[in-house]
């Protein structure tokens, strides 16, 4: 065991978990963030992706010791009220179902429109192919995400 010092949605908070500890079990487990969600712990689905100093990183597959210091960012740490730009996109169009991938695809959209302000079909396809829905939202995803760029944009 070591303590941590992370700083997570502009707040500090120290943990004391072994090194190989992985961030997402951090999140939920000590820190009682359940917004972003465990689906396969292998990197493989999208559903547990946070920003790390900005990009969006699979948290389930980064271990504690690698983050020490960084500045990582929830869903709970996008917006006050639940209004950021592409979480009201979400919302204008109706984008998800069950809802269990969709912080992890907020997150991943929000990095891809910081990176690209107003990114094409094929951007946003590439940017967003890691991040599987099981409901099959995809089009309604992508709908969002353009929206979300025009409210930017204006
Ligand atoms: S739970 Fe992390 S990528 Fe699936
Ligand atoms: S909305 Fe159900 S898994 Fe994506």
């Amino acid at each position: 065991m070591a303590n941590y010092s992370l700083k997570i949605n502009n707040e500090t908070h120290t943990v004391d978990v072994s090194p190989d500890t992985p961030l997402l079990w951090v999140l939920r487990g000590e820190l009682k963030l359940y917004g972003t969600k465990y689906g396969c712990g292998i990197a493989q689905c999208g559903a547990c992706t946070v920003h790390i100093d900005g990009l969006p990183i699979r948290s389930c597959s980064i271990p504690i010791e690698n983050v020490d210091n960084k500045s990582i960012t929830t869903i709970e740490g996008l917006s006050e009220k639940s209004d950021h730009p592409v979480q009201m996109a979400w919302e204008a169009e109706d984008v998800p179902q069950c809802g269990y991938c969709q912080s992890g695809q907020i997150m991943t959209a929000v990095a891809l429109l910081e990176r690209i302000p107003n990114p094409t079909d094929e951007e946003i396809n590439r940017a967003m192919k890691g991040n599987i829905c099981r409901c099959g939202t995809y089009s309604r995803i992508c709908k969002a995400i353009k929206a979300a760029a025009k409210n930017i944009e204006s």
